[in-house]
């Protein structure tokens, strides 16, 4: 299924309910010519909802030829009213607009097949559809809006006013599969494991027999994409590990457990931690430290692949999120920008990428990965910053501060999870300040670090919240920290969102 992306907030959210209803969907730009769409052969097409007037100057448009190819087509909100505008109908300011749940009723419409006739749609729009298209029928209104949904059978031409992908409409996802399922007869066949066989297929047509270079991370995409080239070329793939000594307690161990021993990857684990080290002595500027530690990362990363001889292919873990951003506000566009998921990678190198993950959203790699057999906690692991613990350091990075940092953090980590919240949190972790405050434990003064919580919720880390984490919690984070790292006597909380915040503290 194709979503001609109008522009609307929603545009995305729509190409994952879409996916979740286990029919693949993609976005594509809304000037896209009749022509393109039919090169696709897709078996439905939405028209997303938009920020403009159908009417206003630079109004995002569609072609109207579209709507001759048959293929059955839903415009929601303003793309319902690119519908009407363009099939004969009318859209207008009326002066009544509708924001939040409303309530609708439906009549007999095909959309809204065995589901109740009075429901609570999402709406967000200001013009209304004051006529439909011409040989369409009224399926639904509300009190302010006369003409909230509308159907043409003939066509199968369908429009919505309210939003079927957000949550709050309360029967979104079954008007949703209504269409994809009854109007569009799409088979609900896209799955993980489906996914699985095609990349696989991809992967062996674009690298035949040659050798394949993957940088792990530790992190879930770059692990997914390699267990995907491997699952395709097998041993013609050599994954590098660059452990930089910045990670958290365990997590090093953890990716050679998974990857060398477990699935039998030919991994080179570069134990470099004190070359970083060494690199960060005496730097105390966030950027620097960043600038450090990725000049570090290409350097070593350029040696160990030197030593493995030529290589034709590097995979890279770029994300469908990436490949939209990249695209700018017109959708997918042609041009991709270089991501760097690890920290940076060798632009010097000449070698052609494999990125398996470029169709699909994080939550679907997670499905992919835990599909593959992927540790759990490789799996839902929250983000982790590629410069690692040395920006949650305050100051200068050193053996001592890492240690004590890697310490109060793992607890944190494990009451966290303990309690629960891992997977609600998008980031939860320790930060230790270039500080220290007195303190009396036993009979003794003490002058020692704090350390800070930082937990957050966010959708997408461009905006953050501060997470109410349970008082029992904290308290038992607080007291293990102090009890069990000696250089520890004082825990506090940081109650900031982003912004103006950020959420890591360098
Ligand atoms: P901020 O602190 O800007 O973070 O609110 C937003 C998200 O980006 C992550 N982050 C980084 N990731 N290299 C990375 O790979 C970095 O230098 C870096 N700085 C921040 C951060 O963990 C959060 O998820």
């Amino acid at each position: 299924m194709l979503v001609l992306d109008c522009g609307g907030q929603y545009s995305q959210l729509i190409a994952r309910r879409v996916r979740e209803c286990r029919v693949y969907s993609e976005l594509v730009p809304h000037g896209i010519s009749p022509d393109a769409i039919r090169a696709r052969n897709p078996l439905a097409l939405v028209l997303s909802g938009g920020p403009a007037s159908v009417y206003a100057e630079g109004a995002p448009q569609v072609d109207p030829g579209i709507f001759e190819l048959g293929v059955p087509t839903l415009g929601i909100c303003y793309g319902m009213q690119l519908m009407a505008q363009g099939l004969g109908g009318s859209v207008e300011r009326t002066g009544v607009s509708e924001f939040g749940k409303t309530e609708v009723k439906v009549d007999e419409g095909e959309l809204f097949a065995n589901l109740p006739s009075e429901q609570v749609g999402w709406m967000s729009h200001r013009d209304s559809v004051t006529a439909p298209p011409e040989g369409a029928r009224v399926v639904a209104s509300s009190s302010s809006t006369p003409i909230a949904a509308f159907e043409d059978r003939d066509r199968r031409l369908y429009g919505v006013q309210f939003h079927p992908e957000v949550v709050h409409t309360q029967y979104g996802d079954e008007v949703l599969k209504n269409f994809l399922y009854s109007v569009a007869d799409a088979p609900a066949t896209w799955t993980a494991a489906a996914v699985i066989e095609e990349q696989v297929e991809r992967i062996r047509d674009q690298v035949g027999t040659e050798r394949v270079l993957c940088a792990l991370s530790g992190g879930v995409d770059s692990a997914v994409a390699a267990l995907l080239v491997y699952k395709a070329v097998g041993d013609q793939l050599t994954c590098v590990f660059v452990d930089h000594g910045l990670l958290r307690k365990d997590e090093a161990a953890q990716v050679v457990e998974t990857f060398r021993n477990h699935f039998h990857v030919p991994l080179v684990h570069v134990e470099a931690s004190e070359r970083f080290l060494a690199r960060l002595a005496g730097v105390s500027d966030p950027e620097a430290k960043r600038l450090a530690i990725g000049e570090e990362f290409i350097r070593v990363f350029e040696e160990e692949s030197e030593k493995l001889g030529a290589i034709k292919h590097l995979v890279q873990g770029t994300l469908y999120s990436d490949v939209i951003e990249s695209g700018g506000s017109d959708g997918v566009a042609a041009t991709i920008k270089s991501h760097h998921n690890v920290g940076g990678l060798p632009e010097t190198m000449d070698l052609e990428l494999v990125e398996p993950l470029r169709l699909l959203f994080k939550d679907e790699v997670r499905r992919v990965g835990e599909e593959l057999g992927l540790p759990e906690r490789m799996v839902w692991r929250q983000p982790f910053p590629g410069p690692g613990l040395a920006i949650r350091i305050i100051g200068e990075v050193t053996p001592e501060r890492l240690e004590i940092l890697r310490e109060a953090d793992a607890i944190l980590q494990e009451e966290v999870r303990r309690a629960g919240l891992y997977r609600d949190l998008w980031q939860s972790f320790a930060v230790l300040p270039a500080i220290r405050s007195v303190g009396v434990q036993g009979d003794e003064r003490t002058y020692a670090y704090p350390i800070v919580i930082r937990a957050v919720t966010s959708e997408d880390a461009m905006t953050a919240d501060w997470a109410r984490l349970p008082y029992d919690l904290l308290e038992t984070i607080s007291s293990r920290i102090i009890n069990e790292i000696p250089a520890v006597n004082r825990v506090a909380l940081d109650i900031s969102s982003k912004p103006p915040s950020t959420i890591e503290w360098e």
